[in-house]
């Protein structure tokens, strides 16, 4: 939610409320989808990341693949441009990069909105709520009181259950919910998130308590019953979106358990960021292995990233996708449509470097399909600036450059995107200061919020190898950089006046070696 002092928050809940209310809305058809490609060519939208055709997003919700279908729920407000009562707006994509939208899945009701949450295919029918050659999708969601809310109640967030029968189309209130009531009280008490427990063939529950994870356990999705807490002594920041799934560590046979948890402050660029825990879980607590809380992310503009549930066996991978916004600045963004979109689908991986667990994160492999004219570049030696031109645009395109570090001499290098306004963006790697700097503070010389344009931004990076890998996907609005195959990531949204035309490579004080570049044309999603 958004980070704003709580007087300043509670009422612009209540006036929220008292204009919209919190009651069910008959189910609205969307526009079909190409009158949503047709107008899909508003200044700042991106062609080639999921957003809404119109009006507010924040979290995914709800992510389950079926029948060939990954689904993606996301919180949604049908009726504004900002933050408003929850609904899960509701997407679908056969290969993680072209969506159909679809009608809303959920709608506020009597018992409160619909805050943040998972679904999982309930396969063996646990719940009785479908059969087994007919697995009932259930999803899990925080119903948020408004109205209990303002009175201070503090049991204003309760977890509830919805199924359904046709493959996550329609959708039904289960009518004992909540499943999960706040008898402890607690203010921040939100967004369920379920995964199989094979060991003890029990569904597990994480859910954020303000400072840590609880977790609960269900034979049926329905009766719950508490298990654990997951926090960090000391550490009372607030904790959202919790993700709980068992990864394999690449080349070996290990399984370890990951627990995701965004956090709304301190992370490592100010605002909100994605955060990982490596260690085991077995069955009743989680014991971390790692000794720092890692993030997913270094970048601004990646929130509240979960994974999908029941990707097959066969495919094996770990997928899943992030709110590309942070919660310092999401609502006031100069788009005018729409607000916010989400990141690419990325494929995490599980590495054992040195004794350490890091998760590595890339774009999926199906985004290759987008792929149009390439420009292949040799051997290059930049001193001062090299300007890229080829059949590509450079706010539409993917980057893959191998920098030879040892060849480098230069201290400072990087890649500038600039229009003929004087705004720019500028990548740049600092081998003194082992640091990737990305700096969009002059993106636009019309500010609209200072903590959006206040610092440069950046990451660690290792340069004591041979070479390092650089992939980069700019979308008119966004960056998202992948050093080393995603061992370190960084998404960035900006939002400049004019569209960034030009595209230079740039060594100060000495040259950049490059040994093999590739720029690809992308195309657009929705033509
Ligand atoms: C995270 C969050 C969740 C909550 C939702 C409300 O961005 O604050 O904790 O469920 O947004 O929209």
């Amino acid at each position: 939610m958004p980070c704003l002092k709580p007087a300043q928050f509670f009422t612009i809940l209540f006036l929220v409320f008292i204009t919209f209310g919190c009651k069910e809305t008959p189910p609205q058809e969307v526009p079909p989808n190409n009158t949503i490609s047709n107008s899909y060519n508003e200044k700042h939208r991106p062609q080639f990341h999921f957003t809404p055709a119109a009006n507010w997003m924040n979290d995914p919700n709800g992510m389950f693949y079926h029948e060939g279908k990954y689904h993606l729920f996301y919180q949604y407000f049908p009726d504004s441009t900002v933050w408003g009562p929850m609904h899960w707006g509701h997407a679908e994509t056969k290969d993680l990069v072209h969506w159909k939208h679809l009608p809303i899945g959920l709608y506020p009701d009597s018992i409160g909105c619909i805050f943040s949450g998972g679904a999982v295919v309930d396969n063996k029918n646990t719940s009785k709520l479908g059969t087994t050659t007919n697995p009932p999708i259930i999803a899990t969601f925080t119903h948020h009181d408004f109205v209990g809310e303002k009175a201070k109640s503090n049991d204003f967030q309760k977890q509830s259950i919805a199924y359904s029968v046709d493959g996550g189309y329609k959708w039904t209130k289960y009518n004992g919910n909540p499943v999960i009531p706040n008898t402890e009280k607690i203010k921040d008490f939100r967004d369920p998130k379920v995964v199989w427990h094979e060991a003890s063939q029990k569904w597990v529950l994480a859910l954020a308590a303000y400072d840590r994870v609880k977790f609960y356990s269900s034979p049926n999705l329905i009766d719950w019953e508490f298990l654990s807490d997951y926090a960090i002594k000391g550490d009372n920041r607030l904790w959202e979106c919790p993700d709980l799934f068992p990864m394999k560590v690449e080349g070996t046979n290990e399984e370890k358990w990951v627990l995701i948890v965004s956090i709304q402050k301190e992370a490592p660029n100010d605002g909100t960021a994605t955060s990982y825990f490596i260690g085991d879980f077995d069955g009743k607590q989680f014991k971390c292995d790692i000794k720092d809380q890692k993030w997913l992310d270094y970048g601004t503009d990646n929130y509240a990233f979960v994974t999908w549930n029941n990707i097959p066996k066969s495919d094996g991978r770990i997928l899943g996708i992030g709110w590309m916004s942070n919660w310092q600045y999401a609502q006031i963004v100069p788009t005018e449509k729409w607000r916010s979109a989400m990141t690419m689908p990325r494929e995490l991986k599980l590495y054992n470097v040195n004794n350490e667990f890091h998760i590595y994160s890339s774009p999926v492999k199906e985004f290759q399909k987008l792929r149009g004219k390439t420009t292949a570049l040799d051997q290059m030696t930049v001193t001062e600036e090299k300007e890229l031109q080829g059949p590509f645009d450079p706010t539409q395109s993917e980057f893959e450059f191998t920098v030879n570090l040892k060849n480098t001499t230069a201290n400072s290098f990087g890649i500038k995107f600039q229009n003929d306004v004087g705004e720019y963006f500028v990548i740049r790697f600092n081998k003194s200061d082992g640091k990737m700097q990305v700096d969009r503070t002059n993106t636009n010389s019309n500010k609209f919020s200072e903590a959006f344009y206040k610092n440069i931004h950046a990451a660690p990076i290792n340069f004591d190898k041979e070479t390092m890998n650089i992939r980069l996907f700019m979308d008119v609005a966004s960056s998202e950089i992948f050093i080393n195959n995603g061992e370190v990531n960084f998404t960035n949204i900006f939002f400049p006046s004019k569209k960034f035309d030009k595209v230079a490579l740039f060594a100060e004080n000495g040259t950049l070696d490059i040994s093999k570049s590739k720029i690809y044309a992308l195309k657009s999603i929705w033509n």
